[in-house]
């Protein structure tokens, strides 16, 4: 199956077992702004809870906080978001439609990247095994015309970007002949600054002084409260807050479903340290948050490394972790060193110190962050998209068919067991309430007993269950019901009691935490 035909599967797959709506669905919807429905929302919350629980229970130094959406206006100007959080904006005059320059200058370069590789599997189809593709890429003329297009168009695009010079990046898309991919066109007009920042007003008076902003990260919500939580809770450096919440961002270019919102939500956590130690922090983090994604199973190819060269206004080292979308590896998390630019910058602009004193060295300095920082909503689609799965499967009567089975972790699993009742009578129903009462308490199930037990079956997989239980007329002579296994669909007989440990040794986040080396 095509990735583009997977995801447009995933996506009517999140509609159809209510993880997934439109927001304002009635209404047309809302463009990049999604509701999370009763699957959906469980998965969600299950996601910030192992980012959380990994976080503030496996760390005696790093605390949670939940800090308001509006802030003060002059935090922004602060952090330098009034100034420098842009995206540059382009439109193609006949078809009135608005791109990101650097994003139709991305996609031009990517298009190339695509004729490299095209070129690299003939060859490699043509050589078979003896086959270098270092040597070809170094050697064969076209690679090479085409290699040196990007890297003279990258070099010339960072240079304008960090010199901030928007008619250059206007020349870099002329000279290339890009064209608008809807009118095909190349009448475009001049490239121009746009703040990403949604605003509003404060208050009933509409002056400029009562606008603020809907946070475009919560990092800010962490910054502003440093010497708050540090004096509070008594903190001693290196010490961490994490905070989970709602962001913001007007995105120009909001596609490809729920990777890029409007609305959105991050996990991140500023860890406050000495000057002089962010790059040994640096690198922890960088290991660690690599570890937690390795852990949940979706495979470790799906992941890699991707360091910025293009630094942020504030970043002394940055890195992404992608991850394998269905429409290619892109950035899933964030890890920047983001030296002491933040504390600096609300200290010069409240006029507050906001040091920290150090008894070992019996000096005080600004401390030094490095954040690791990301949004629930891509983690959710890595997860989502990685265990849709489709096999065929063989039937009792020797036919087959297709089962669709969402692979997700069972620690994330919306719903850790599905009790069924075989048939609507002969007191089975009441067992099956009986069990259901045993795990409800420490488990989210879902009790059903309408249809047949295989369309029952079919469902739970359709939304992830790691486990179904049947209850039979057996169950109710010795006590034994049937526990069926999501991924290999083998079923066991075990007794009722033993339930609540057969689950909890699959879906406890304990299992998961205890191969974090922390
Ligand atoms: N505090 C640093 C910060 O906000 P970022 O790279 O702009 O850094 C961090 O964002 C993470 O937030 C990203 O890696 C991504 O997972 C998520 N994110 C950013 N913009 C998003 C959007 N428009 N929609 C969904 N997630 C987004």
């Amino acid at each position: 199956m095509a990735d583009t035909d997977k995801f447009k599967k995933v996506i009517a797959h999140a509609k159809e077992y209510g993880f997934v709506f439109q927001s304002s669905e009635i209404y047309d919807g809302l463009s990049a702004v999604y509701d999370y429905g009763q699957n959906g929302s469980e998965l969600k919350d299950n996601i910030k809870r192992d980012w959380k629980d990994s976080m503030v229970r496996l760390h005696e130094n790093i605390v949670g906080i939940d800090s308001a959406i509006f802030m003060h206006p002059t935090v922004w100007k602060a952090s330098g978001h009034v100034g420098a959080f842009n995206d540059p904006l382009i439109d193609n005059k006949d078809s009135k439609k608005r791109y990101r320059a650097d994003v139709l200058i991305e996609d031009f370069i990517e298009k190339i990247n695509i004729k490299i590789n095209k070129e690299i599997d003939k060859a490699k189809k043509r050589f078979g095994d003896s086959f270098d593709e270092k040597q070809f890429r170094a050697t064969n003329n076209r690679v090479l015309e085409r290699q040196k297009k990007i890297d003279e168009n990258l070099s010339r695009f960072k240079k304008a970007v960090s010199e901030n010079n928007l008619a250059e990046i206007k020349q870099i898309i002329i000279d290339n002949e890009i064209t608008c991919p809807v009118s095909g066109s190349k009448n475009w007009t001049d490239v121009r600054q746009f703040n990403l920042m949604f605003d509003t007003k404060l208050g009933s008076v509409s002056e400029d002084a009562d606008k603020i902003y809907l946070r475009p990260e919560t990092a800010q919500g962490i910054f502003v409260n440093y010497l708050n939580v540090q004096k509070t809770g008594r903190m001693k450096l290196p010490f961490g807050i994490a905070q989970i919440g709602k962001a913001f961002r007007n995105e120009i270019v909001a596609r490809q479903f729920i990777f890029r919102m409007r609305e959105f939500e991050q996990m991140e956590m500023q860890f406050f340290i000495r000057p002089g130690e962010e790059d040994k922090w640096f690198d922890y983090w960088k290991n660690l948050r690599m570890q937690w994604h390795y852990i949940l199973g979706l495979g470790k190819d799906n992941y890699r490394f991707h360091d910025h060269e293009n630094l942020a206004h504030y970043a002394k080292a940055a890195t992404d972790i992608e991850f394998n979308f269905p429409f290619g590896f892109k950035e899933l998390e964030g890890i920047h060193s983001r030296t002491d630019f933040d504390l600096s910058q609300h200290q010069k602009f409240s006029g507050k110190k906001l040091q920290y004193f150090d008894s070992e060295t019996n000096s005080s300095y600004v401390p030094y962050v490095i954040e690791t920082s990301i949004g629930v909503d891509r983690m959710f689609l890595a997860v989502l998209s990685t265990a849709f799965t489709e096999e065929m499967i063989e039937k009792e009567d020797g036919k087959t068919e297709i089962r669709t089975v969402l692979r997700i972790p069972p620690a994330l699993s919306p719903v850790k067991a599905a009790i069924l009742p075989l048939v609507k009578k002969d007191g089975l129903p009441e067992k099956a309430g009986e069990v259901l009462n045993l795990l409800k308490y420490d488990f989210n199930c879902q009790y059903e007993e309408k249809d047949s037990i295989g369309k029952r079956y079919r469902r739970q997989d359709a939304i992830g269950t790691p486990f179904c239980i049947t209850i039979d007329h057996k169950t109710l002579k010795d006590n034994t019901v049937t526990l069926r296994y999501r991924d290999s669909m083998k079923q066991d007989r075990i007794k009722i009691d033993d339930l609540p440990l057969q689950i909890d040794s699959e879906v406890n986040f304990k299992n998961l935490f205890k191969q974090l080396s922390v």
